[in-house]
């Protein structure tokens, strides 16, 4: 893993020439004052030679690199997605349609997405996810086996993910699939979240992930989620700039409100959007779902004055988990949702915090817990809900809880 000059923020007005590495890498680019080089160039020429010199370069890097991105060609892909035949198919989005594919030379199921070249996104999301896609390397952010740029193609191939992405599960459930249960629903945040942590604290500078949605997390055969669609990452503020200003670009409901309304853009927006997504994985509702009451619609909207009343907690639980779910866990998984959703930016916790106590509730013990029914109250270790004091059901059983947190710690 080498340094990057930021070429990823092209025709988005962030114009930042600050270097990408790892911090936690002690690999340091050989090449990377020619790659500064062919960055600057980069902006005088056209798309298509742009291209070419990445395409070059990501070659170079990719020399001896074991998560070498490969380059194939589109007679390669047309054979794995036996022509890109509609019983290939398994997905489609803004970028393009996503068939399942088998590579014969490395025996690999992949992922082809190819781009539409009558889509909205385009040949900048293309590069920016090949370069992010080939920096960046965790388990929880999908792996870019390669991707295809013969002549007009441009086509992204990844590794398979079999069970789809959390939407399929969560939001899009087939009436004849079982809902997620609590705990499996808690790993999925937590290794969601760990992705987020990855690009926030470890990569130098920052990556704002800038799409951190349902649609965007795919899991694996075990439910571990790994984010893709990495088209719209930000390389994030570096020296003392507190921000990025960028185009606002993104998916409506999922939008931190100062991004939205100002298009600075934080690790903290990233922090908002993971707590919409949260919340739709406690609820099973959409982040917007017009098929509901007008005051059900946007679903922070309608969860903010719930989050004030612990008594209607367990309305905000999705009715599919049928009530199989610890309490306390879903108490304060609210509050970790709920302090994600603040409106100031700089209130809301940091990922890392975020991992932190999505470790506690995705720890088996919980699963030990089970059973909705119990009405036993709880306070978040790391995160309080902004409820304390309004609710005298909760200040009744806060003493008994108080004994249940301090058992639950030794
Ligand atoms: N690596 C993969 N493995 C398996 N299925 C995938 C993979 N990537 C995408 N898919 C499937 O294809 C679908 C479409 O993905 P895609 O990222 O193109 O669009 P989207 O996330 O639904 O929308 P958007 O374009 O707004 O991101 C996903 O929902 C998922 O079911
Ligand atoms: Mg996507």
């Amino acid at each position: 893993m080498g340094c990057f000059s930021c070429c990823l923020t092209a025709d988005d007005g962030g114009g930042d020439e600050s270097r990408f590495s790892l911090k936690k890498s002690s690999k340091k680019s050989h090449n990377a004052s020619t790659l500064e080089a062919i960055v600057k160039n980069m902006s005088l020429k056209s798309d298509s030679s742009r291209h070419r010199i990445i395409a070059a370069e990501l070659q170079k890097i990719g020399n001896g690199n074991a998560n070498a991105t490969k380059t194939f060609t589109f007679k390669e892909l047309a054979n794995a997605t036996k022509n890109f035949k509609t019983e290939c198919l398994v997905g489609e989005g803004g970028f393009g349609r996503v068939y399942k594919g088998f590579i014969k030379s490395t025996n690999q199921v992949v992922a082809v997405k190819q781009l539409d070249r009558n889509g909205l996104q385009g040949n900048r999301e293309f590069l920016v996810e090949v370069l992010m896609l080939s920096l960046v390397h965790h388990p929880n952010l999908v792996n870019l086996v390669g991707y295809c740029a013969d002549g007009d193609q441009r086509i992204l191939v990844y590794e398979y993910m079999p069970l789809g992405s959390l939407e399929d599960h969560l939001l899009d459930l087939h009436p004849t699939k079982k809902a997620l249960d609590w705990n499996t629903r808690m790993k999925i945040a937590q290794g969601a979240a760990k992705g987020l942590e990855y690009l926030h604290d470890v990569a130098n500078p920052p990556v704002i992930y800038r799409d951190f949605k349902a649609s965007n997390i795919l899991l694996d055969e075990n439910f571990s989620p790994k984010l893709s669609d990495f088209g719209l990452a930000k390389l994030g503020p570096t020296g003392d700039k507190s921000h990025v200003s960028t185009r606002v670009m993104g998916t409506y409901g999922y939008c931190a409100p100062e991004y939205a309304l100002t298009g600075q853009l934080t690790t903290k927006s990233d922090v908002y959007s993971f707590g919409v997504v949260f919340l739709e994985i406690i609820t099973g509702r959409r982040a917007i779902d017009n098929s509901r009451p007008a005051n059900e619609q946007n679903l922070v909207t309608w969860a903010q004055p719930l989050f004030k009343d612990r008594r209607k907690f367990t309305l905000m639980a999705d009715p599919l988990l049928e009530g199989n779910y610890p309490i306390k866990g879903l108490y304060q998984a609210l509050a970790i949702a709920s302090m994600c959703l603040q409106e100031e930016s700089t209130t809301r916790p940091l990922i890392s915090d975020v991992v932190t106590a999505l470790e506690y509730l995705a720890a088996p013990k919980q699963e030990e817990e089970g059973g909705g029914s119990s009405h036993h109250t709880s306070k978040s270790h790391s995160f309080q809900s902004n409820n304390d004091g309004e609710d005298s059901e909760d200040d009744n059983g806060s003493s008994q809880n108080d004994e249940d947190d301090k058992e639950e710690h030794k």
